[in-house]
């Protein structure tokens, strides 16, 4: 487990984007619940820190794909899968499984 941020960087209902060993995630919070994936979109790359998130999932800004924040599953298109990562929290400490 690696501490990428603290919880209080993370608005509720907002999200942080870390660089964190050669990797772009994105933080985001859900009422104190902390998800994190690569900030990617697996369909044509484009950056999903302008994405909406709504109802547990993550929906890409350019084609409107929406990813499972826990599993990274997209319904609409099962043949994409947004990479997602572990997370604990430990006082105010993120910390994210990178393997
Ligand atoms: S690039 Fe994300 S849905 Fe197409």
């Amino acid at each position: 487990m690696t501490p990428v941020a603290k919880i209080s960087e993370v608005p509720n209902f907002g999200k942080k984007q870390v660089s964190v060993s050669g990797r772009e995630l994105l933080l985001i919070n859900i009422k104190g619940a902390i998800y994190a994936c690569e900030n990617e979109c697996p369909h044509q790359g484009s950056p999903l820190s302008a994405a909406v998130v709504k109802d547990g999932t993550i929906s890409c800004p350019r084609h409107g794909y929406r990813f499972n924040l826990v599993d990274g599953s997209c319904s609409d298109h099962p043949e994409f899968a947004l990479k997602t990562y572990p997370v604990q929290l430990s006082g105010d400490d993120i910390l994210v499984d990178l393997d």
